[in-house]
């Protein structure tokens, strides 16, 4: 299995399979995936974006990661900054790489794919602070809960919910 570096031209080449991961990682009908394909191609061209892919020796897409620097004005940024304290505000969203996505396949979870996406990607990525949302769950037998809390990242907000998703979710950070 090989790891790459992929440019906002890679992404957007390759969002259909991105999408199909993304579903099937989620558990999402694709069809509500395939919803979500133009924001990806969007989010290719922000600033600061930067994207990993593990594939598989036929070229198969396994696992995939992203984000991009943060800003008010964006969808997310500002969903998120509202449920924020004006210092954890300062703290966490003034120089932020938000990590979008971060997905591998059912069949090949839990073999280090994860991990290994998350610290490439933190590695190259700008940004003072990171912060994600990810759904809520029993910490312990959740391994996106694992993988995060093992790489430091801490509670900014517990419970929230997201305009047009019934589930809640946790919003995380970590300071670099
Ligand atoms: C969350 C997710 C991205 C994690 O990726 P993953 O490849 O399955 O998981 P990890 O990299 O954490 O590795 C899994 C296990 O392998 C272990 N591991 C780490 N390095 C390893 C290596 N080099 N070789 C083998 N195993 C390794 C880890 O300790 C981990 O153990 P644990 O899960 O029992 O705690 C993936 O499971 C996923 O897509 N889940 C569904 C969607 C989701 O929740 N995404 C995040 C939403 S924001």
């Amino acid at each position: 299995m090989t790891l790459t570096h992929w440019t906002p031209e890679d992404l957007t080449a390759r969002v259909g399979e991105v999408m199909t991961v993304y579903a099937e990682a989620m558990g999402y009908p694709v069809e509500v995936a395939r919803m979500r394909q133009g924001f990806v191609v969007g989010h290719a061209q922000f600033e600061g974006m930067r994207a990993v892919a593990v594939t598989a020796a036929d070229d198969r897409l396994l696992g995939f990661g992203y984000g991009y620097l943060g800003k008010r004005g964006q969808w997310w940024h500002d969903q998120v900054s509202q449920w924020l304290s004006p210092e954890l505000y300062d703290r966490y969203m003034t120089d932020v790489f938000e990590l979008v996505e971060l997905q591998v396949r059912p069949d090949a979870q839990g073999n280090g794919i994860g991990e290994r996406m998350l610290t490439e990607l933190l590695d190259d990525a700008p940004g003072k602070t990171v912060v994600l949302s990810t759904p809520e769950a029993d910490e312990s037998a959740s391994r996106a809960w694992r993988l995060y809390r093992r790489t430091g990242f801490q509670d900014l907000v517990r419970d929230a919910l997201f305009p047009g998703d019934q589930r809640p979710f946790a919003v995380l950070g970590l300071e670099r």
